[in-house]
């Protein structure tokens, strides 16, 4: 097992998570079922072809935007059960969290 991943809590872990975008009759699932892990020093590059939900996805892993169904555990806290901003900003991110740095950590904006 890699050195940093012994450590029990993934900065970043996703399970199922899932973004559908309606438009009157029109569904359109942006991201479809993605279960990541990703951990405190670890790197993960985001890639696929226009339209396949990069932009989707790190909005949902930066707390821009609500997911439709799954999990997203920020540093072993569910996101989902929290109910305001400044829950979710008092979250603690270890130093070299993929989030803090990538993202650069703006505020949520509906939340
Ligand atoms: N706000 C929205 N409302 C409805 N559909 C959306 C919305 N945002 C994105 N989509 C749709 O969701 C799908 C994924 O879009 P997204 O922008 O996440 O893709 P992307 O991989 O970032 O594309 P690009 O490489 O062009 O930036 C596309 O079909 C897009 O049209
Ligand atoms: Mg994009």
């Amino acid at each position: 097992m890699d050195h940093s991943r012994a450590q029990a809590v993934p900065v970043v872990e996703t399970r199922d998570l899932e973004k559908v975008y309606r438009m009157g009759d029109v569904e359109v699932r942006a991201v479809g079922g993605v279960s990541i892990s990703i951990y405190a020093g670890e790197f993960l590059a985001v890639m696929g072809a226009s339209g396949s939900g990069k932009s989707t996805f790190m909005n949902l892993i930066g707390c821009l935007d609500r997911p439709t169904r799954g999990t997203y555990l920020l540093n072993g806290r569910d996101v989902g059960k929290l109910s305001s901003v400044w829950e979710i900003a008092s979250i603690t991110l270890p130093h070299s969290s993929p989030v803090a740095s990538s993202s650069g950590w703006r505020s949520p904006a509906r939340w």
